[in-house]
């Protein structure tokens, strides 16, 4: 198996070189080759996603991807923004399947922002579809107005849109995962505005008909934000567009505690996987040794493959990353032979300055404004 090691910008290094070596103390053959990605290869080789790195990751079996963006490339004409390297592996590689699980962890759960009886074995799957809707459709860009509010006015524009094949593929995937959990889907749209979003509802809806086990229900994108701090409990499986996605699995990951705890993996049609934590560069942290790298060894060495269909390779997907933490809470730190906590997984690997206190863990939630994922 070949996997392509992108570690990109702030933080990412940090932790892909944890993920490493995990995947190193595995007992299995991996081939690894690292590139450049982000702001880094676009100081190094004028394009935060050269075609090199292009190339090692369509060849590879499975990308880890650290993360990418800092505020320094804030001012780049757009299609030079680190952000381009992690839309354009999207686009390129067919990674229509984003899965982010929301997990919160019993040893995070008072680090929520909600109350712990909210949260406490909170366990929500978000589907995002991740190759279409607003973020790639054309056209887009800027024009003077031809009509609307101000004709002639300098405007800026994009496209939603969505074809039948890429609703029902990811609503597939939705339905899938659902029965291996707890039997329940959530499609969230904008049905009641959106086109686009009545298209949506109505194809996932046709598509639930082929999965008599699984529960379907729709909820508009707004209400959906307000449940998921309400009774996040509720969701089981939550799908939705690209857009929503992005907005919705950031809330959701949240009510964990933190985000940087959560794994992300997305799938193409030939199971073919991108791995890479739920956040971002976090410039504010990098380079201090402090960046909490668990979201990243959970989806390396997991033990519950996912598949975008019933066939093809078994690819490694997010795991319950509980055992990792539950394995260090219980251990006792190497050199003042304290418990350790949570979120200080990254001393006993780097052997950080430990405080061994009852302080709460540092978490790592800030990703700056371009880190952000
Ligand atoms: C994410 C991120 C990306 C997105 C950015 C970095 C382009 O926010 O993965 O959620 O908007 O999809
Ligand atoms: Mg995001």
């Amino acid at each position: 198996m070949k996997i392509a090691i992108l570690p990109g910008d702030g933080i990412g290094t940090e932790i892909v070189a944890e993920a490493v070596k995990v995947l190193n103390v595995l007992d299995l053959k991996f081939e690894m080759e690292t590139a450049d990605v982000g702001g880094v290869a676009y100081d190094k080789h004028g394009h935060p996603l050269p075609e090199a790195t292009l190339k090692l990751a369509k060849e590879a079996d499975a990308v880890l991807f650290g993360a990418v963006g800092d505020w320094k490339y804030d001012k780049l004409e757009r299609q030079f923004r680190p952000e381009q390297a992690i839309l354009g592996l999207r686009k390129n590689l067919g990674l229509f399947a984003n899965f982010r699980p929301a997990i919160c962890y019993e040893q995070l759960t008072h680090a929520s922002s909600l109350k712990p009886e909210l949260v406490s074995g909170l366990d929500i799957l978000i589907i995002r579809e991740l190759t279409g809707d607003i973020y790639f459709g054309q056209p887009r860009g800027r024009r003077t107005a031809p009509d609307g509010n101000f004709p002639g006015a300098e405007e800026a524009f994009d496209t939603m849109r969505y074809t039948r094949p890429e609703i029902e593929r990811i609503a597939h995937v939705a339905f899938q995962a659902a029965r291996k959990r707890g039997k329940k889907v959530t499609s969230v749209d904008k049905a009641n505005v959106l086109e686009t979003f009545q298209f949506w509802k109505d194809v996932v809806t046709e598509v639930g008909q082929q999965y008599p086990n699984v529960k379907l229900d729709h909820m508009y994108v707004d209400n959906a934000a307000m449940q998921l701090v309400k009774q996040p409990k509720s969701f089981d499986v939550m799908v939705t567009g690209n857009m929503f996605g992005d907005i919705l699995s950031d809330a959701a990951a949240m009510l964990t505690g933190s985000i940087g705890m959560l794994p992300s993996a997305s799938l193409n049609a030939s199971n073919q996987g991108l791995y890479e934590p739920s956040h971002g560069s976090a410039p504010d942290i990098a380079g201090k040794g402090i960046a909490n790298p668990l979201a990243l060894p959970q989806p390396a060495p997991s033990r519950r493959p996912h598949r975008v269909r019933g066939e093809g390779r078994a690819v490694p997907g997010p795991a319950d990353g509980g055992h990792l933490l539950r394995r260090h809470t219980e251990s006792r730190h190497p050199r003042n032979g304290r418990r350790g906590r949570g979120c200080h997984y990254q001393e006993d690997h780097q052997g950080l300055a430990s405080s061994g206190s009852s302080r709460p863990p540092r978490l790592q939630t800030s990703r700056g404004n371009t880190g952000s994922n």
